[in-house]
């Protein structure tokens, strides 16, 4: 490329940026457009970079995570203003952090638009940081990638030189990180903010498009049960089951998860919208064992059975079968994976991100994947 082109490029790219984006992505047309956009860019910086470059800024982005881990550990978007500026010295002693240390994590932070500096010395938001600041559930996605997920990822390696074939959920880069015979789920258990932000979290990040919990409640003939009972398995919090509620005024929920617990139970109960509450109950099930709640109309899984590989999906699905009556339906909504090349590249690497990699790196499996749900649900292997 010329360098006028270039130039002319980036003036254009500026001016684009200037005018708000996100209203211009309702449509078809605007949809394809950003898609191939994400696509592109990416491929642009790279192309400018050079291979060298791309690959040193890549070994960096740990750092990413740092600053994420501090702005959201000490919740530090809530104490700058929602319009306005806080000094960093005004700053550091409201979260009682190092003046010095906060400048130069929210610097870096600003590099990745997270707060901004409009004066010498003095922060301010930006959108991205306002939704850390305001969304819990986005709070309590962070502190389980930063406080959890990264330390379990790194020791990935490790754990497929241990244990190469192994199908164990025991045998995975949380066990080889604790040095100890335990899974992703028992340390999200442990961690503090518990099973009931892991949930939080899977709300934040699990109302992306398709995955819409009002999609669901159209996208599905649930008028069908009558009065009928759906068992949500691996239900979290059972927020999927409130539109479905609302559209349907005479179905009953279970909604099934590990420890559910009087505490937890309490916790999700006060989300509910009073309208549905008291056709919506809770209790305690591991699916792995047998389905207590018999002669239900639909047993659901949604979002769960990707976490797992063939070998504990069929044992989750076989633990159904004592309680399935003639006519009973087993409802799985769950990612699929494309057959590589297929989908646009950030499609792709969302897709492998959620799914195709971090599930064999957190819970089992390296080879055994290959023939994973995914495979199955959309003919695309690993
Ligand atoms: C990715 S989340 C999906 C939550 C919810 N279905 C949704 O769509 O947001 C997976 C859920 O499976 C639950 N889970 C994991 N292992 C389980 C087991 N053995 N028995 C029951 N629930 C389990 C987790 O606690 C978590 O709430």
């Amino acid at each position: 490329m010329s360098t006028s082109n270039l130039v002319a490029l980036a003036a254009s790219v500026r001016k684009a940026l200037a005018a708000p984006l996100a209203n211009a992505v309702k449509d078809e047309a605007g949809k394809r457009a950003r898609n191939e956009l994400l696509d592109t860019l990416p491929d642009l910086q790279r192309a400018l970079e050079g291979p060298k470059d791309t690959l040193i800024r890549t070994t960096w982005t740990p750092l990413n995570l740092v600053a994420l881990q501090t702005v959201n550990r000490h919740q530090i978007g809530k104490h700058v203003p929602a319009n306005g500026t806080i000094s960093y010295k005004e700053l550091s002693e409201k979260i009682n952090f190092p003046e010095a240390r906060l400048r130069r994590i929210l610097r870096y932070s600003m590099t990745q638009r997270i707060f901004h500096e409009p004066e010498l010395n003095h922060v301010a938001h930006t959108p991205v940081s306002r939704l850390m600041a305001d969304d819990k559930n986005m709070q309590s996605w962070i502190s389980l990638i930063t406080d959890l997920f990264a330390p379990v990822v790194t020791h990935a390696n490790d754990a497929f030189e241990r244990w190469p074939t192994s199908n164990s959920p025991k045998e995975t880069a949380v066990a080889a990180w604790k040095g100890a015979e335990t899974t992703w789920f028992e340390e999200v258990a442990a961690s503090k903010g518990g099973l009931s932000g892991f949930r939080e979290g899977m709300e934040a990040v699990g109302s992306g498009e398709g995955w819409s919990t009002s999609a669901l409640a159209e996208n599905y003939p649930w008028g069908e049960f009558g009065s009928g009972t759906v068992v949500d398995i691996g239900g979290a919090s059972g927020h999927a089951c409130v539109p479905i509620a609302e559209a349907f005024p005479d179905l009953k929920f279970i909604v099934q998860d590990l420890e559910m617990g009087d505490e937890l139970e309490k916790e999700h109960r006060t989300l509910l919208p009073e309208a549905v509450q008291s056709r919506i109950s809770f209790m305690s099930h591991d699916f792995f064992t047998e389905q207590p709640v018999k002669d239900a109309d639909v047993y659901f899984f949604r979002c769960t059975l990707h976490n797992w590989s063939d070998e504990f999906v069929i044992k989750a699905l076989k633990a159904l079968v004592p309680a399935l009556k003639p006519g009973a339906r087993v409802v799985i909504q769950d990612n699929g994976l494309a057959p590589p090349g297929t989908i646009g590249l950030t499609e792709e690497s969302n897709q492998r991100q959620d799914h195709g990699f971090h599930v064999n790196v957190l819970d089992q499996l390296q080879g055994a994947r290959a023939g994973g749900l995914e495979g199955v649900v959309r003919g695309g292997g690993s």
